[in-house]
Parts: C-alpha cells; sequence; structure tokens
C-alpha cells in the first residue's frame, strides 16, 4: 500500500493540497498518496487516532482543526509551541505525533526566496491578532526586522500576543485609529476580513514608498485587500496563494525528508486561475 496522507478540515472540498502534494510526489518520484478529508472539530480526536492507528503517516490541519492538532500532539516544534496551532502532524517511527507549524516559514520563503522582499530592518504590520497571526510571528521575526507592529479591533487579542512574543523580537501593537500617523514597508493582512470580501479600515499613506502587501487569504480573484495595495502603487501586493505552497513544500520536505521545488506547482496553481478566466 502507498503511504498515507491527508488534509483534515471543514469544509475541505476546494482544498488545493491534494493537487499540490500529488504534483510534488511526482516531482520527487515519491509513492505516496494524499487525500482531503472533512472532519468537523467535534470528530478530530477519533478521526485522527483512527488514520494514524490504521498506518497514517502524516496529516494536514486546517480551518478550524489548528488548535485542536496543537492539543494533539505528543511533541511540537518551537513555532508550533510558540503558534499555539499545527498544521502539520507527522507520525515518527516510534509511534509518536510530531506537531509542526509550516505557515510561517512558508510566508517567509514566498516573501523573500519568490518575491525578493527584504525582511531584515523592514517595518512590519500585521493586520489582525487570531490564530492565522500567531502562526506566522516567530519565523517573521527570526528574519530581524526593524519592528512587528500588530493592529486588531480588539486591543486586547492583539496585547496578549506581543505579551507572548515579547522575548523573541521587537514587537508592539497599536489601534487602527493609530494608524494615520504611521508608515510600513510590508503590511500583511491575517485578517478574516477577505473571506468576507471586507477590508480593514487602513488610511492612504499606510504603505512607505516602495513597500508591499501581503494577504494570506487567498482565492481566484484578488482580495479586497490585494485590490487596496495595488491601488496604493504597493511594489508588490500579494495573495497567499505562493504561502500555500510553500508551507505544503515544508510539510512534505518533514515527511519524506526531500524537499520539492516549489515554482512549478505556483507556476500551474496561477495558470489554473488564469484559465479560469477570474484573475486579473
Ligand atoms: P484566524 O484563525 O483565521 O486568525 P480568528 O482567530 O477568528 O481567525 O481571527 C480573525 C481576525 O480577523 C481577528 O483578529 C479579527 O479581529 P477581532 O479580533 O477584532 O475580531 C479580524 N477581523 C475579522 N474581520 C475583520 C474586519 N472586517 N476588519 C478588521 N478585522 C477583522
Amino acid at each position: 500500500m502507498l503511504d498515507q496522507y491527508a488534509v483534515f478540515g471543514h469544509p475541505i472540498s476546494h482544498s488545493k493540497s491534494p493537487r499540490i502534494h500529488s504534483l510534488f510526489a511526482e516531482q520527487t518520484h515519491q509513492q505516496m498518496q494524499y487525500i482531503a478529508q472533512d472532519v468537523p472539530a467535534v470528530n478530530f480526536k477519533t478521526t485522527a487516532d483512527a488514520f494514524f492507528s490504521e498506518g497514517g503517516k502524516g496529516l494536514n490541519c486546517t480551518v478550524p482543526l489548528k488548535e485542536l492538532a496543537w492539543q494533539y500532539a505528543d511533541q511540537l516544534s518551537e513555532r508550533a509551541r510558540k503558534s499555539k496551532a499545527v498544521n502539520t502532524l507527522a507520525r515518527d517511527t516510534d509511534g509518536s505525533i510530531l506537531g509542526d507549524n509550516t505557515d510561517g516559514i512558508g510566508l517567509v520563503n514566498d516573501l523573500t526566496l519568490n518575491h525578493d522582499i527584504t525582511l531584515l530592518n523592514s517595518r512590519i504590520l500585521i493586520l489582525g491578532a487570531g490564530g492565522a497571526t500567531r502562526g506566522i510571528l516567530l519565523p517573521l521575526l527570526a528574519q530581524h526586522p526593524a519592528h512587528i507592529t500588530i493592529v486588531n479591533r480588539t486591543q486586547l487579542k492583539a496585547k496578549t500576543i506581543v505579551h507572548e512574543f515579547a522575548d523573541t523580537g521587537s514587537l508592539n501593537s497599536c489601534d487602527y485609529a493609530d494608524l494615520t500617523s504611521l508608515q510600513f514597508d510590508l503590511i500583511i493582512n491575517a485578517t478574516s476580513a477577505s473571506l468576507s470580501d471586507e477590508l480593514p479600515p487602513l488610511p492612504n499613506a499606510l504603505l512607505a514608498a516602495s513597500g508591499s502587501c501581503y494577504d494570506l487569504a487567498y482565492g481566484n480573484k484578488p482580495t479586497a485587500f490585494v485590490r487596496w495595495g495595488a491601488a496604493q502603487q504597493a511594489r508588490k501586493s500579494l495573495d497567499g496563494l505562493g504561502m500555500l505552497v510553500e508551507q505544503a513544500a515544508e510539510a512534505f520536505a518533514l515527511w519524506r525528508g526531500i524537499r520539492p521545488e516549489t515554482a512549478p506547482v505556483i507556476d500551474l496553481l496561477n495558470r489554473d486561475r488564469e484559465t479560469l478566466n477570474f484573475y486579473r
């Protein structure tokens, strides 16, 4: 039987992960199968137990299961421990389950390697203070930006994150009203606003000259935030498709011990959505 992998989430039918991992497997000649499975939160533990006891080698976990996967893991990588969210589970040879979070390194790789965006000494603004923000903070701070500011409607959530990550780099929080006097080289949208095509309240002139915008969300059309970035003359205004492929590559490397090339897969997915004739 082929080595078994899966992505669990709810909903899951639109997941691109099976396509991405089958392209990686083909490219690196790995004998494996990767499927998507609809798993509501209440069924997570029993379904994961069954998957691993039947010999499953690794899982990706997406909304709304990342916190449950964090609790499920027997051991956690440092970046997963801090983020309190796990997107990758791997069964070790002794049967124990390792939890990792590859979202942040996926974002960093897409920004720096695919798009030539410098993080060292840059002023970074993150919109939102939920699980998505927690997942990307440690790898971003490891790039030694000048500082990272978190802005959120609910101040307490931003302040709590700043407190938890205070020892890992220069991090602060502010209110949307404070943004009028500030400027950033990179603005990352980690809110869930894109899912309803909404935009957090952002003043003009928030983005420094030659600055870039990055939305962790992606779709077949540019998100409201990607459109905002383009209207602000961003050097690059990107959505999270590249990050999706890069986080998958990190998970694949953890499971299979071989790192796939991401560029051809990102190109293919971009061509898919161009073919759909939605993306302009
Ligand atoms: P995730 O796990 O995807 O991060 P989450 O934990 O529910 O999801 O967090 C969603 C984030 O998006 C929150 O920071 C939320 O702000 P609040 O904490 O103030 O609720 C933010 N958010 C969602 N819709 C938003 C909108 N229209 N404008 C600004 N922020 C928004």
